[in-house]
Parts: structure tokens; sequence; C-alpha cells
């Protein structure tokens, strides 16, 4: 949540700062600022609420854009503490401090009122009481007053500083909210992630936590808290700056849709060798699978959704005990975990707070985690005992969609791994699984041609006020799913209900012209869902099937119909999640909201 960017170099810091947070904008978007070092005037400060846009008016009034400063910070903030007002948002200034913060400052009451800061406080922020408390221990040395005063931060934090008297210089340092950084020709960069700092290196480096970084024009010095020089670990991205943008689309979430069949194949072909899936390269032996005997699945929102459609294809295949747990109450709720549990930890940023305290607490019991993440050297990947990424490329749009669905595809490939190992799975078994896994992609291309008739669909949606899903077994997690995209995007409740449940209550809401989406692709289950859409439709419900090809049901069943491909379910989820994201996607954009950036909401979620 916020994303924050420091440049310091040879060219105008203003340009660059302003684009670095319109990539960053998708962590939070509420408001924004920028300060820069002007070599005649010293530190200049501009801050607009709303989106990054009204900052690069401003800044762009001021001739901040193409100024002589090289030397700035910025923020696209999520407010936590204070209102969306122009005094909350960031950079803060006091006396010769000037920074900006990502992260949550737990004691900021205490510190405030310990060292009597509370008169110079000009907004209702924590991260502004860290910059009256760091002005208040300066004299002179960055290092010392920077190192006295995290030690008395609780929380989490990512902060960019610069301080009048350091021209050219931003001094960062952070614990566990995430910052990357990256020396290059024309100077030095530092970002809460890389979609920032792409466009200047390919290589970078993850901030380690609790170092100071020192940016210059000449380049970064790390030291640990003891003053001793540290080299950190340089990695290389892999994808490009055209992956973090919209490529022609309207939106990024549009396009993150249409992606999925690379992504996937991305994520799958790479783990098969001889037809079998292959996890050594990923650093996954047999021996971690072959002792285990539960797993436990945690995550947070679609990722958590991605972990009940592995459970439902482990369990039902290869008849093994696993939970998925929603991370913020797995956390406060004393799990029942050993060193026999396998802890699988799914997360797209590899940064969301509640998931990496569930991991922390799994090893703490004793249990081994593997974690499923995109964002390679996220804190989640670094801190699981096995890491297996899922290839998605960057995803921008606040709602997730491609990392949903190689979330799903990486639970699949260790699902068969394991049931090889295990025995559950015979070799012609998972042979015959990895095939038709690797035709997936395949599955939705096919999917993606029915997108008009998905956009009519949106178009009478868009005017209601609830909708409901409902599936049986693993048509029942994606509902869940579906719900959830439909809610965070477009405004209009919804709610996933397994559809023999709806007549315990739930059908009470059901009347006139209430949109119903069945998903009904499950052979087993098909006629039970068809009964309950039946029900639901007797009651004046508009109903929208998504079954199979050729399950044609007439007009006392449903309204519209929408079919994926002749499939095993546990396949077809991956196309049924392209028809759900796409009604979510279009009924937006009909009602003319912000799709990839919905109210209130930010990409990853780092504080609890
Ligand atoms: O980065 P993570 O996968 O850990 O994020 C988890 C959730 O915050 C995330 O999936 C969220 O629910 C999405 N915005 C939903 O589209």
């Amino acid at each position: 949540m916020c994303g924050i960017i420091g440049y310091t170099g040879h060219e105008s810091a203003g340009e660059i700062i302003v684009n670095g947070l319109k990539q960053l904008e998708y962590r939070g978007y509420d408001s924004a600022g920028i300060a820069v070092m002007d070599p005649k005037t010293g530190i200049v400060l501009k801050k607009r609420t709303g989106k990054v846009e009204e900052l690069e008016k401003a800044a762009a009034e001021a001739s901040l854009l193409n100024g002589e400063a090289t030397c700035g910070i910025g923020h696209t903030r999520w407010a936590t503490h204070g209102g969306v007002t122009e005094q909350n948002a960031h950079p803060h200034r006091q006396g010769q401090v000037t920074l900006c913060h990502n992260g949550i400052i737990e004691n900021y009451k205490e510190l405030t009122t310990e060292y009597g800061l509370k008169n110079c406080l000009k907004s209702e922020t924590d991260t502004e009481v860290v910059a009256a408390l760091l002005d208040k221990l300066y004299e002179g040395d960055p290092f010392k007053a920077i190192k006295k005063t995290v030690n008395m931060l609780a929380g989490s934090f990512a902060l960019c500083i610069m301080f009048d008297d350091q021209p050219g210089k931003i001094y960062a340092i952070r614990n566990v909210s995430p910052m990357v950084a990256a020396a290059f020709d024309g100077g030095s960069i530092i970002a809460s992630d890389l979609t920032a700092i792409i466009n200047f290196s390919k290589d970078y480096f993850v901030v380690p936590e609790y170092h100071l970084l020192t940016l210059s024009d000449e380049g970064i010095r790390v030291q640990d808290l003891k003053g001793r020089d540290v080299q950190p670990e340089i990695l290389t991205v892999n994808w490009d700056i055209k992956s973090a943008q919209k490529g022609g689309y309207p939106h990024y979430m549009l396009k993150e849709i249409n992606e999925q069949p690379e992504a996937l194949e991305r994520t799958i072909t790479p783990r098969i060798q001889d037809g079998l899936p292959y996890l050594l390269d990923d650093g996954i032996d047999d021996e971690v699978l072959k002792n285990l005997e539960n797993i436990v699945i945690v995550a947070c929102g679609t990722a958590m959704h991605a972990g009940m459609v592995g459970k439902a294809f482990i369990e039902t295949r290869l008849r093994i005990p696993v939970t998925v747990e929603i991370a913020s109450e797995f956390r406060y709720k004393d799990p029942i975990i050993d060193s026999r549990t396998l802890t699988i930890v799914v997360s797209q940023s590899g940064e969301t707070i509640d998931t990496l305290e569930a991991l922390r607490l799994a090893k703490q019991k004793g249990s081994k985690v593997l974690s499923v993440v995109n964002v390679k050297g996220s804190t989640i990947a670094r801190e699981s005992d096995y890491v297996l990424y899922t290839h998605a490329g960057p995803e921008i749009a606040v709602a997730s969609t491609k990392a949903y669905t190689v979330q799903i595809a990486a639970m699949y490939i260790l699902g068969a791994r394991l049931g090889l190992v295990k025995g559950t799975m015979s070799e012609e078994d998972t042979r015959k699984f990895i095939k038709e896994l690797q035709g997936v992609g395949e599955l939705m291309t096919k999917t993606l041609e029915c997108s008009d008739t998905i956009r009519g669909i949106a178009n009478h949606i868009k005017t209601a006020p609830d909708v409901f899903y409902i599936g049986r077994g693993i048509d029942y997690t994606l509902s869940l799913e579906a719900s959830l995209k439909l809610k965070e995007i477009s405004y209009i409740h919804s709610e996933a209900y397994a559809a023999g449940e709806l007549k315990h209550g739930t059908i009470a809401l059901i009347s006139e012209q209430v949109p119903v989406i069945a998903i009904a692709t499950e052979e087993k289950v098909y006629a039970k869902v068809i009964s309950n859409v039946r029900e639901v439709k007797s009651r004046g419900a508009y109903v929208i099937l998504i079954s199979q090809e050729g399950k044609v049901e007439n007009s006392e069943v449903c309204d519209k119909q929408l079919y994926i491909p002749v499939c095993d379910s546990v396949f077809g989820v991956f196309a049924t999640a392209v028809i759900l994201q796409l009604i979510a996607y279009y009924t937006s954009d009909a009602k003319g909201l912000d799709v990839d950036k919905p109210r209130n909401l930010a990409k990853s979620v780092t504080v609890e």
C-alpha cells in the first residue's frame, strides 16, 4: 500500500518521479506528492488529493517537471492514518527533514508524547511524527539520526528521506514494507516496486531490512546499522516495461485477462520434463513431498480463492487432507500444524502482511513453508523454505486475474508431483493430467471469443443492486472469486452461494429480475445445479447459466447461456474464470468506473 520513489542523478528529477508515481499508482491512489531539491530555492513540495494526474498538473504549473532539480522523492497514498487531504499527503516536511513513508508506525502516539512533538505537527499522519522525531534528533549526521529514529519505531516502514543540508542525497531504510533500488548511468533510483525503476535498469536489488541506503549521483551505498558496508545481491528482472503498460488495451485488467494463455504457458512449461511434473529446478525435491501428511493453504482474497481450487484438486484426486485458511484469521487462531504439515502460502505480490505473518507463524510451529508467489525476491518468497514462482509478469490492475489462474496452475503442478511421489496418481494418469494442463491456455483463448456476448450481459446487470453467484463443488469456489471480482470493481453487492444452500435462507432475496449467475460445469452435479437454477428462475430471477458446450437449456431454465469448451471441470476452471472475469470487467466499464483503480482499494495490502 502506498508507492514511494526517490531519484538522484544527472537528470530532471520531477519528471522521473511523476512518471514513476504513475507506475506505482496501483498501490494506492487517494493523493500524491513530490518534493524536489532545487539547487536555487531548496526543497519544493507539491501535493494533491486525487490521482497522480492531478499532481502532474500541479508539478507542471510549478515547472517542476523539467526543472533543474536532480534529486527528489515522491509518494502515492492509500490513507491509513488521517483522511484524504493535501495536508496528510506525503512527503512530510519538518525542519531540515523531508520524507515519505509506506507502512504503519504503531507507536506514533507514544513517540509524539514522549518527544513533545504535538505542537509542530500539521497533519494527522503517523508519518509526520517520524519526520518530526528525525528532525529533533538530527545534528548533521544522517546515519546517527536515522539509526536512532528507526530503533524507536514499532511497525512497518519504508522511508525515503532528504535533509536540507545534504544536497543530492536520498537516504532510505525499511522494515517489512518493500523497496527495491538500482544504480545506473543516469543516477540512483529507489521505489516500492520494480515497475517504477525498470525503465532505467533491469538490474536491481531488494533493499535489505534495517540497512541504510545513501543514494547519490555516484551510486548507492548500503550499510548495516553498525556502519559496515554491505554488498546486496543484484537480481535481474525478466520482463520489460512493455509488460507493465497497457499495450493498446483500454485497461490493464482487460490486458491481463487476455494475457492469461501466455502467462500459463510460462508458468507450466518449465515445470514439465518428459511429460511429468518436474520441480527440481525450483529447489523442491521429492523428500519434502513424501513425508507430508496434510496441507494448509494460507492466503488472502483472490489468492485464497485460488487455494480453494488447489484444495479441491488435491483432496479429490490425491486424497490428502487440505485446509484453506484466510491468513488474517489463521494468525490468531493457534492453528494445528506441525512438522508433518506442508504450509502453502499463496500471494501475487509476496508482500501481503497477513500472509507474511501467517508464514512466520507456520515456520515457528515447525511446518515447512512453500510459497506460490509472482513477485521475484519479495519478502514472502525470501522467507519461505521453498518457492514456486508463477510467471504472470507484472499484474497492475487492482483486481487480480492472471495471477489467480497461474496460482491454480502452479498448485496443480505441485499436486501432480505430490500424487506421483505419494503413489496416489499413477505415472500414466499424471502424464494425462499434465497433457491436459498444457492445453488450458487454448481453452481460455477459445473462451475469450465470447467477449462480445459477455459485454451484452454486463449491460444488463450493470443496474442491478445485487447479483448472486451459485455453483457446487469447484464451481462454488469459482463463484466466490467471481463475486469478489464483481464487488470490487463494479460496487454491486453480490454473494456467492453453494447452490444447494440457497433454500436455507438466501432464496428469500430472489425476486423479479435479480441476476443469478449459475455455474454448472461439473458433470456429476450438473442436474442438481439445474434444479437449483429452476428454483430461482421460478421466483423471477434473471439467470445466466455457464455450462459446457452441448448443455443447451431452454428459457424455462435460463435467460442467457455462456459456454466453456467440453473438458474435465478441473481444467474447465480456467475457461470459466475468463468468463467470470469478463463479466466483472464489462460491468464496471459499462458503469463508467475506474476499472483498474477501484475506490478504497490498493494492489498490495501491506498493512493489517
Ligand atoms: O498479493 P496477494 O496475492 O497476496 O494479494 C491478496 C489479495 O489482496 C488480492 O488477491 C485481492 O483480493 C485482489 N485485489 C482481488 O482481486
